[in-house]
């Protein structure tokens, strides 16, 4: 059996907590795609763990697996193994020979193709993602399989690399330097392979995983990033450069649509909306200076009531960026967007997540649909210009106040505040899709479970 897990909005809806949760019957947890862009965090016992590539089922023993989809920053990966080690954890991974590699020279291009862009940049997290999925798809890039062998290694970067010097100096006009010295390069990534090998971390991940399923294993594939960032279903070009939705399970796995079809697939659902970067936000409340298009700050009334709600709520929340520690974008529930994300990945069932956050307001809204050029729209419309002409219709629901959130764990579901409970049915009911669970708190014990899907 397995379980896929996925972001049904812009990303940072809290995985990695459902991740831990209903990892724990999981044996083997595997990402699919995204890198060290990620940022999960995961809070186990008084542990606060953050980690940005290694899949978060790590820190409970579970397997973890790097799949081929995803694309791997190997002083990441050492970084995070280390300091795992450290804390006194002894990590089980593995990581897909096929997977690309996250090179020097991407993570500079990653730096001057978004400032290339002027007012129009993404707002990447400046990892040289995608750069490298770039070269993935242009077939140059490297894969962790060529890190192994030296003669293959050199071979692709005395191809690759003069070409990314000459794109650097000669397009961009900046000097290039020893992230394009195929020497230095060939040095320290020849190293890494050594390592990799050394420590037996590299794996055919599809015949591995396939292996696992045979011996009866249960597996959880755990997205990154969210849909509406999804290269091919997200609000496009403010995209990551992967399919953080449910298809990419598949490719990004070696495994077949049966497989993940099996089995359930979690939307993870932040009760209200949080955006790290530029584009549409429909129903944002307030905005961020250099990130909220057309956002001027000098002329804001630092008195406006939604300026006050958006910084009660990324403050509360704790809405600061893991990787980049920007503060998020705030808004409300956007349920064309869930309706949108639930299609793209077929979604089992939900957890909604942050109720916790939304408690003493005297109202919460959702935005239920849109109205665009005077037609009533009910999901995202394809052009990312069209859902910036979006104006949204609200549902406004009864606020809830707040409680102690560790007995309503104990008791369960129906000890959540009523107007709470009217608001996650209505979303669950909205969306024709099972209510699984209920984050009332960062860490994976704040939860009330409703469905376990792996038990
Ligand atoms: P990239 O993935 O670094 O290329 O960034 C592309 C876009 O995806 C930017 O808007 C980022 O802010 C966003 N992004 C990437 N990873 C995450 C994440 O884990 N959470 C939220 N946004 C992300």
């Amino acid at each position: 059996m397995t379980v896929t897990i996925v972001g049904s909005q812009l990303g940072d809806e809290g995985k990695g907590g459902a991740v831990d949760l209903f990892g724990e019957a999981a044996d083997v947890v595997v990402r699919y795609q995204g890198g060290d862009n990620a940022g999960h965090t995961v809070v186990f016992g008084d542990e606060t763990y953050k980690l940005s590539l290694l899949p978060s089922g790590v820190v409970r023993g579970t397997t973890g697996v790097i799949g081929n989809g995803c694309v791997v920053n190997p002083e990441t990966l050492f970084d995070e193994l280390d300091a795992l080690r450290e804390r006194g954890l002894d990590p089980d991974l593995c990581v897909a020979e096929r997977a690309h590699v996250i090179m020097p020279y991407h993570k500079v291009l990653d730096g001057i193709e978004e400032a290339d862009r002027d007012d129009n940049e993404v707002g990447t997290t400046g990892r040289g993602i995608g750069p490298t999925y770039e070269d993935k798809a242009g077939r140059r890039g490297v894969r962790i399989g060529d890190l192994l062998d030296p003669e293959v290694l050199r071979t692709r970067l005395e191809y690759v690399v003069p070409q990314k010097r000459a794109l650097a100096e000669e397009v961009f006009g900046v000097d290039a330097g020893d992230a394009f010295d195929v020497e230095a390069i060939f040095e320290t990534y020849r190293a890494f392979g050594e390592r990799l090998a050394e420590e037996g971390l590299t794996v055919d991940a599809g015949a591995y995983l396939q292996d696992r399923i045979d011996d009866g294993d249960e597996l959880m594939f755990e997205g990154a990033q969210g849909t509406l960032i999804d290269i091919d279903h997200g609000n496009y070009p403010f995209v990551t450069s992967s399919n953080p939705s449910a298809g990419a399970a598949c490719t990004g796995s070696g495994l077949g649509p049966t497989v993940v079809g099996d089995g359930d697939v979690v939307g993870i659902v932040k009760g209200y909306l949080t955006r790290v970067g530029n584009g549409p936000l429909p129903t944002e409340l307030a905005g961020v200076d250099g990130q909220t298009p057309d956002y001027d700050s000098d002329a804001v009334d630092s008195d406006d009531p939604e300026e006050e709600l958006a910084t009660y709520i990324r403050d509360e929340g704790g809405e600061y960026g893991t990787v980049t520690g920007r503060p998020r974008r705030v808004g409300w529930l956007d349920l064309p967007m869930l309706r949108h994300a639930a299609r793209v990945s077929s979604f089992t069932g939900i957890v909604v997540g942050h109720v916790d956050v939304l408690a003493g307001l005297e109202e919460v809204k959702i935005g239920t649909s849109y109205r665009l050029d005077g037609e009533q729209v009910d999901t995202v419309p394809p052009t990312t210009e069209a859902w910036a002409r979006c104006e949204v219709e609200y549902e406004t629901f009864d606020g809830w106040p707040e409680v102690d959130w560790d007995s309503v764990v104990a008791d369960g579901y129906e000890a959540l505040p009523e107007n709470a409970r009217t608001y996650l049915e209505y979303v669950a009911d909205e969306l024709a899709v099972d209510l699984y669970a209920v984050g009332v708190g960062p860490g994976r014990e704040e939860t009330v479970v409703l469905e376990n899907p792996l038990e």
